[in-house]
């Protein structure tokens, strides 16, 4: 998919689409010293926009910042408002929200310590990223041969660049070997979570995914079903768990603010649970919708108004 927009915010100020263009030695470019988020904004039914849990995201991109002693030159209140004003200056009532930070062209070495850290807001219309089939019918997931990095090779509990090439290998192989996702394990052998959704499965009524002190990124969807299991009365566990327990889950989803909630039908080549989305699966699923979308009015916290 290519991606179009009328303007992008860059460094303080929106530009037209094709103006905003680094230089081929942005330091961030060769090796991957960068913070991003991925934000999804919904119209409700009665014609509301809003950027879904944009406080929290805006929140993780600082977090991930200071993880890697990046220190980006804006407040969080500048960047929040540049999220809204970059939906608005391309007239988008719904779609995806991609803030990044990097470092500059300046120098190049790794150290850099001078270079500026730029800053830019992209926003485009979004659909299903695993397909509309795939979230009505279910996708096909393999455990991939590559580990979620350890703990203390990356940061888990941040969106940094380079750390993102190890999902992109682990993707990549899944869709050549014919598979929709990747399941990634950790260096133990745990289930971790996949390329860009963290994971749950269901077994005997109760829903389950690692725990967040774990490898898996503190995914804000993940944290949002969670709510929402608990809101349903369903029991909710975080535990470590391996994939023998996915293979015979009743039912396994993923989810993540570009995936949403998407339900997984087969795991290398088993059928799990009917082969289709599950009671739980969708009851979790119509609840976030009704958030997001619909007219469910729990969780205004969550929503984070403008006007196109
Ligand atoms: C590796 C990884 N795990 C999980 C998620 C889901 O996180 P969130 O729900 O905050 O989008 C993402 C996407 O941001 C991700 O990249």
């Amino acid at each position: 998919m290519a991606v179009k927009a009328d303007k992008i915010w860059m460094d303080g100020e929106l530009v037209d689409f094709e103006k905003a263009t680094v230089h081929v030695l942005t330091h961030t470019l060769h090796y991957g010293f960068g913070v991003f988020e991925g934000i999804r904004a919904y119209q409700r039914t009665d014609g509301q926009s809003h950027a879904f849990r944009l406080d929290e995201h805006i929140r993780r991109l600082y977090d991930s910042a200071h993880m890697i002693g990046m220190e980006i030159p804006f407040t969080r209140r500048d960047l929040t408002d540049a999220c809204v004003e970059t939906l608005q200056a391309n007239a988008l009532a719904e779609g995806y929200v991609r803030p990044i930070a990097f470092l500059g062209s300046e120098a190049m070495g790794l150290g850099a310590l001078n270079n500026r850290v730029r800053v830019a807001v992209a926003a485009w219309t979004w659909g299903a990223y695993l397909g509309e089939e795939g979230m009505s019918k279910g996708i096909r997931c393999k455990i991939s041969s590559f580990n979620r990095l350890h703990v203390n090779v990356n940061m888990a509990k941040g969106k940094i660049c380079g750390q993102y090439v190890n999902s992109v290998i682990a993707k990549r192989e899944a869709l050549a070997a014919g598979y929709d996702e990747a399941i990634m394990l950790d260096v133990n052998g745990y289930v971790s979570e996949c390329t860009g959704e963290n994971l749950f499965f269901v077994r005997d009524g109760r829903l389950i995914t690692p725990p967040y002190g774990g490898s898996v990124l503190g995914g804000i969807t993940r944290d949002s079903c969670l709510h929402i299991a608990r809101d349903l009365g369903v029991a909710v566990e975080e535990r470590l768990f391996t994939r023998g327990e996915l293979y015979v889950a009743d039912e396994v989803f993923l989810c993540g603010t570009a995936a949403e909630i998407t339900p997984v039908r087969e795991i290398d080549d088993r059928r799990i649970g009917p082969g289709r989305p599950g009671e739980f699966t969708s009851m979790i699923s119509k609840a976030f919708f009704g958030i997001v979308k619909g007219d469910d009015p729990a969780h205004a916290e969550w929503r984070h108004t403008y006007r196109v």
